[in-house]
C-alpha cells in the first residue's frame, strides 16, 4: 500500500476494519485454493462475491443481449462503460453463436468480450443464453429450432405458447428427452473454454439461461408434460416443504394446503389442479433443468451461477401463463431453492416500480440479492446495497445508457466499496430511502442523530415561508411511480444515503437530499470526504457556517456527497 493509500485508509477507517479480517480469511489452505476462482462466501452477515481474495461489489449494466455479438459494434462501448465508472459488465453467450453445427464450436464471441472488458479494466458477467430467453428459444441454433421432433415444442391447451398480447413465443419444452443434454453438452463446452482460456478470471459469474417459464398456460400440455404430471411428486420436494412447513411462501403454502399438507401422491394429489397447481408443476421441471446446467458447468470451472426472473404477477398479468409460469418469481422461490441448491443466486429483473418490495422478497438467507436487470434509479442503487447488501446492480441496455448520476453514484460506490463491504459484514452498513419511514427511524436510532430530506431551505423555513405543496417530505413524488422503460433513466429525486458506521460514534454518509440535525447526539465533527482517482480522500472540515456550528448539515438535492461525522453526547 502506498503511503497515500496507507494515511487514506487510516483517516477513513479502512486499514484497520479490513487489513486483519483479509489476512486472517486467506490464512488457510483451503481459503488460499479458492482464493483465484471467483465465488461467494458468507462473511459475517453478508454473502459476498469473493474476487481474487476480497469482496467484490458488482457495480454494472447489462448489454442489451444481442451487442456482444459483434466486435464492431461493440468497439466504442467498452470505453463508454468503463468511463461511466463500471466495474462490471453483464454480456452474453449465446448457443447459437457457440455452436452453430451440431459439434463445432466458435468461442470468438466470448473471446471478444474477455480480451474487451479485460483491456478496459472490467469484469464480465456472461448469460448462457441456451434453451431460454424470456421463454423463448431465440438463442438456440437453427440445427435445435428446425428439429421439433427431437426438440419438441411447448404445448398449450391452445396449441404454442402466445404472449398475452398476442405475439407468439416459440418455446422448446423442458420435456424433451434430447433438450437439456444438447444444451449441457455446449455449456459444459464454453465453461471448459472459458477456464483454459480466462486465467486472469475476468468472467466472475455466469447467469444459467434467462428468464424461464412459459407463456399461454400454466403448464406445458405436450404428450410427454402430461406424462410428468401424472406422476408422484418428487421425494426431495415433499421433505423439503415439511422441513420448510412453517415459513414458505404464501402462494405454495396455500396450494399445498388447499389438498389437506398431502405428503405423498402425484402433483395434482398434493397440490390440486388449478393453476398455481400446473405453475408449482413447471417451476420444479424449470428448476431441476437449471439446476442440472449449473451442476455441469461449475464440474468444468466452479463459478457462482444464478438465474433470473421475469416477475408475476405484476400490472396485468396477473395468472401464471400470462406471466412466465415456472420462473423464479417470488412465490416460486421455494420450489426453486428446493429443486435447485447448487445455483447460487435466484434474481429479479426488476422493472416493477415496487423496488423495495421487490428486494425484500428475494434478498433472503437462502438467497443473496443481485439485480440482474432493472432501470436506473440512484436512490434504489443504494438501497439495495446498503440495506439488503446486494452483490450488485445493473441497468438493463447500458450499451444505450448515458447518464452522469449513474456514473456519479458508481464513482463514489467504487471508492467506498472496501469500506462498505468490510463493514457490511459486521452489519453496521444501513440505508435511508425518502418514503420509508422505518429507515429513517433505523437511523436516528444507530446514530442519535436526526434526519428530513430535502434541502436546508425546504426544511428549515418557518412553516409560513413554505409554499402548501411543500409542507410535508411527501411533496416529491418518486419517477419511480411511473412505468419505466427497458435501457431509459427515470427521473427518481428522492433522498437518499448510504450509512456506514466506522466506529461506534463515527459514521461514514454518501447521499443526496437529506438534511441531518443535532437530536439526541451532538454533531462533533463533519468532514468532507472528496474522491479521486478512485480513492476517497479528506477534504474540508465543516464547522461554523457549514454545520450551523455544529447543528446539522446537509446532502445537497442533485449531487451526491460524503461526509464522516463524529457524534458525541454531553450526558
Ligand atoms: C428482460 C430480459 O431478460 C432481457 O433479455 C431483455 O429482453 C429485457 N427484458 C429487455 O427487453
Amino acid at each position: 500500500m502506498s503511503n497515500h493509500k496507507l494515511l487514506l485508509g487510516c483517516i477513513l477507517g479502512i486499514a484497520s476494519c479490513i487489513g486483519p479480517a483479509v489476512i486472517a480469511q486467506t490464512s488457510s489452505a483451503q481459503t488460499q485454493a479458492k482464493a483465484s476462482i471467483p465465488h461467494l462466501e458468507k462473511r459475517g452477515q453478508a454473502t459476498q462475491l469473493i474476487v481474487a481474495g476480497k469482496p467484490w461489489l458488482m457495480l454494472s449494466g447489462e448489454l442489451h443481449n444481442s451487442s456482444p455479438s459483434n466486435a464492431e459494434y461493440m468497439r466504442p462501448i467498452w470505453k463508454k462503460l468503463a468511463d461511466m465508472n463500471l466495474n462490471t459488465v453483464i454480456g452474453a453467450a449465446s448457443w447459437e453463436l457457440i455452436e452453430p453445427e451440431e459439434g463445432h464450436f466458435d468461442f470468438s464471441s466470448v473471446d471478444m468480450q474477455i480480451t474487451e472488458a479485460h483491456k478496459h479494466g472490467l469484469k464480465l458477467v456472461l448469460i448462457w443464453f441456451g434453451i431460454w430467453k424470456s421463454t423463448s428459444g431465440s438463442y438456440a441454433p437453427m440445427w435445435v429450432k428446425t428439429d421439433p421432433a427431437r426438440f419438441p415444442m411447448v404445448q398449450t391447451s391452445s396449441g404454442h405458447q402466445k404472449m398475452p398480447f398476442g405475439v407468439s413465443f416459440e418455446g422448446i419444452s423442458v420435456f424433451g428427452k434430447d433438450i437439456l443434454a444438447s444444451d449441457a453438452k455446449a455449456f459444459r463446452a464454453l465453461m471448459r473454454h472459458i477456464r483454459a482460456t480466462d486465467t486472469d478470471h475476468t468472467v466472475l459469474i455466469m447467469q444459467v439461461e434467462n428468464e424461464t417459464g412459459m407463456f399461454g398456460d400454466n403448464r406445458d400440455r405436450s404428450p410427454l408434460a402430461e406424462e410428468a404430471w401424472s406422476k408422484p411428486v418428487p421425494p426431495e420436494l415433499l421433505s423439503y416443504l415439511a422441513d420448510h412447513k412453517a415459513n414458505l411462501t404464501p402462494a405454495l403454502s396455500r396450494a399445498w394446503g388447499s389438498q389437506g399438507f398431502q405428503t405423498k401422491g402425484t402433483w395434482a394429489d398434493v397440490f390440486g389442479k388449478d393453476a398455481t397447481a400446473g405453475e408449482i408443476f413447471m417451476a420444479w421441471h424449470f428448476a431441476r433443468a437449471i439446476e442440472f446446467l449449473t451442476e455441469t458447468g461449475k464440474s468444468e470451472l466452479a463459478l457462482p451461477m444464478y438465474t433470473n426472473g421475469w416477475l408475476g404477477p405484476v400490472a396485468n398479468m396477473i395468472e401464471p401463463g400470462q406471466y412466465p409460469s415456472g420462473g423464479p418469481v417470488a412465490g416460486m422461490l421455494d420450489i426453486w431453492r428446493a429443486a435447485a441448491p447448487k445455483v447460487d443466486m435466484l434474481s429479479p429483473n426488476l422493472y416493477s416500480p415496487d423496488f423495495q418490495g421487490i428486494c425484500a422478497q428475494y434478498a433472503r438467507p437462502d438467497n443473496p440479492l443481485f439485480i440482474p436487470e432493472t432501470y436506473v434509479s440512484v436512490p434504489n442503487l443504494f438501497w439495495a446495497i446498503g440495506h439488503h447488501a446486494a452483490l450488485g446492480y445493473s441497468p438493463f441496455g447500458i450499451d444505450n445508457i448515458s447518464s452522469e448520476a449513474l456514473g456519479s453514484a458508481y464513482k463514489t460506490l467504487g471508492a467506498l466499496a472496501p469500506l462498505i463491504l468490510s463493514h457490511q459484514s459486521e452489519g453496521e452498513v444501513m440505508a435511508v430511502l425518502q418514503g420509508n419511514d422505518a429507515s429513517v427511524k433505523e437511523f436516528e436510532d444507530a446514530t442519535g442523530l436526526s434526519l428530513k430530506f430535502g434541502d436546508v431551505a425546504s426544511v428549515m423555513a418557518p412553516p409560513s415561508a413554505k409554499k402548501p405543496a411543500e409542507k410535508s417530505d411527501e411533496k416529491k413524488i418518486p419517477a419511480t411511480d411511473q412505468a419505466p422503460v427497458f435501457g431509459q433513466t427515470a427521473k427518481d429525486d428522492r433522498g437518499f444515503a448510504i450509512v456506514i458506521r466506522t466506529k461506534p460514534n463515527q459514521f461514514i454518509i454518501a447521499g443526496s437530499g437529506i438534511l441531518i440535525r443535532s437530536s439526541k447526539a451532538k454533531i462533533g465533527t463533519v468532514d468532507e470526504i472528496l474522491i479521486e482517482r478512485g480513492q476517497p480522500i479528506p477534504g474540508r472540515r465543516l464547522n461554523g457556517d457549514e454545520t450551523f456550528s455544529g447543528n446539522l448539515f446537509t446532502l445537497d438535492v442533485d449531487q451526491l456527497a460524503v461526509r464522516k461525522i463524529t457524534t458525541y453526547s454531553l450526558q
